[in-house]
């Protein structure tokens, strides 16, 4: 009996422990579920997933435990942080739009200029780099990859002979009277500033004379000061109305020094002798070319001389005007055979004055019917008064050029009118500024002439 009794007590207390137990399971799991319901509810995470309900959430921010209110920060800042990644994007893509606008308004290419290093290219001053020679130079010496600096007061230059070099790293065109002192820092200096025709230096006499004294002074100065030779663009006209034919460099000229010239010729005669003064007493390097009658596009339409009258009043159908006889005679260079001409001189050992100029000789009424017959018109000679002091025969001997520079004219009369006609045809058409770069230079490389479409040349766009 005793031992039913025990028997039932104990499956009482197994009993009981067994239901304390699952009581006690029960509290601990229903407690545990409430804290895991509680947290994902309020995650940054789904915050972050939706800035909605984030904003939401941040209403009641003050509620929330601590950590979940530091969170709720950090989302205000990720969405002023993509806020600004939004604007910096549409910025980006205005600029972009604004670059592309650009690119299509300015597409400026130059010829493909050769590459000089450090250590051959130099630095080149031109004076007068504006003008008819002096632009032709420019193309040349920048085609060889050196860098050009032009100084023109524009008198009877014009930018646009140099305009397809305007931005080009490699070249500089300052405004300035060499009148006035220079002060820069170049290698060689080529002294072309000065107006060439009687037209232009008959215009202003006492500036002519000025500009050959005193513009040269300050050239050959400024060669003393930082080492640079000089190249002095000296003339024919030097050599006056000669009793000498052809003229030699040794001739020393028949000059009237009060005639309507003698702003021209005696300037330039006195440039010669300040140059050989400064060779002597300031040991700077001199040379010096004497330049005849020279020819080609972006000479001036009207300077008054022959090629171009001639041609204008052979394009306009008008009488071609002989002043005088006829007679009397020039020699006529393309101003490709004269650039040659002057680089080589610059280079050259020789120090003496040289002829640069083309020896064929042509009596004025035969030049006038050959440029009549290549123009294709019906103009008619008509003579007129001759000229003062106007030189009767004019030829040079170029000699020395051939023996010391291995210089001579290549360009025939033929070839050389012909582009020239087309350049003042072109320019007779020429009715706006939008035709501005149609002219592109035209460079003689040794033997080479390259035109527009071998230089891959593009106006602006
Ligand atoms: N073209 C020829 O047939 C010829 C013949 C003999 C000599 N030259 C000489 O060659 C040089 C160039 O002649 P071009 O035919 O090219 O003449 P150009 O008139 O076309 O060029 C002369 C340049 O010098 C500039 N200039 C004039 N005075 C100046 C000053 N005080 N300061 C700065 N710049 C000034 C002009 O604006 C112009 O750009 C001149 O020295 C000229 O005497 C030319």
């Amino acid at each position: 009996m005793l031992r039913v009794y025990n028997g039932v007590k104990w499956i009482k207390i197994i009993f009981c422990s067994a239901l304390c137990a699952t009581i006690a399971l029960c509290v601990y799991h229903n407690w545990v579920h409430a804290r895991g319901i509680d947290m994902p509810e309020n995650s940054v995470l789904k915050v972050h997933r939706n800035s909605k309900r984030l904003r939401e959430d941040m209403t009641f921010n003050n509620d929330l435990p601590d950590h979940v209110a530091q969170n709720s920060v950090s989302g205000k800042q990720f969405e002023s942080d993509i806020k600004s990644l939004e604007e910096a994007r549409n910025k980006i893509k205005e600029l972009e739009l604004r670059i592309k606008q650009l690119e299509g308004v300015s597409v400026r290419r130059f010829p493909d200029v050769k590459f000089l290093n450090y250590r051959t290219r130099k630095r080149i001053l031109i004076t007068g780099g504006a003008g008819f020679v002096g632009s032709h130079l420019v193309d040349q010496l920048m085609m060889e990859g050196h860098e050009v600096i032009v100084v023109d007061n524009f008198f009877t230059g014009r930018k646009r002979n140099v305009e397809h070099w305007i931005g080009h790293e490699n070249f500089e065109l300052i405004h300035h009277d060499i009148v006035n002192p220079l002060f820069i820092e170049v290698d060689e200096i080529y002294h072309l500033a000065s107006p060439a025709s009687p037209q232009h230096y008959m215009f202003n006499p006492v500036k002519t004379i000025k500009t050959n004294t005193v513009g040269t002074i300050n050239m050959l100065g400024l060669a003393k000061r930082v080492g640079a030779r000089v190249l002095i663009a000296s003339t024919s006209e030097v050599y006056g109305d000669p009793e000498v034919h052809p003229q030699p460099e040794t001739y020393w000229g028949h000059v009237n020094p009060i005639g309507p010239r003698a702003c021209y010729d005696e300037g330039k005669r006195v440039s010669e002798s300040l140059s050989y003064a400064y060779a002597k007493q300031e040991k700077v390097q001199v040379r010096v070319a004497r330049i005849f009658n020279t020819y080609g596009p972006r000479m001036h339409m009207n300077d008054g001389r022959v090629v171009s009258n001639f041609i204008l009043q052979a394009l306009r159908n008008e009488d071609i005007t002989i002043y005088g006889h006829g007679d009397q005679t020039r020699s006529f260079q393309y101003v490709s055979d004269l650039v040659e001409g002057l680089v080589s001189l610059m280079a050259s050992n020789y120090s003496q004055p040289v002829n640069l100029g083309n020896p064929v000789e042509y009596g004025i009424k035969d030049f006038a019917k050959k440029i009549r017959d290549l123009v294709g018109g019906r103009s008619k000679l008509a003579f007129s008064d001759a000229v003062e002091d106007d030189p009767q025969r004019r030829r040079p001997d170029i000699s020395v050029a051939l023996k010391q520079l291995k210089w001579q004219p290549k360009v025939t009369l033929q070839q050389g009118l012909k582009k020239t006609i087309d350049y003042f045809h072109k320019e007779l058409l020429r009715s706006s500024h939008s035709n501005r770069n149609m002219f592109q230079p035209e460079i003689s490389l040794g033997n080479t002439f390259y035109n527009e479409k071998q230089l891959n040349v593009q106006a602006d766009g």
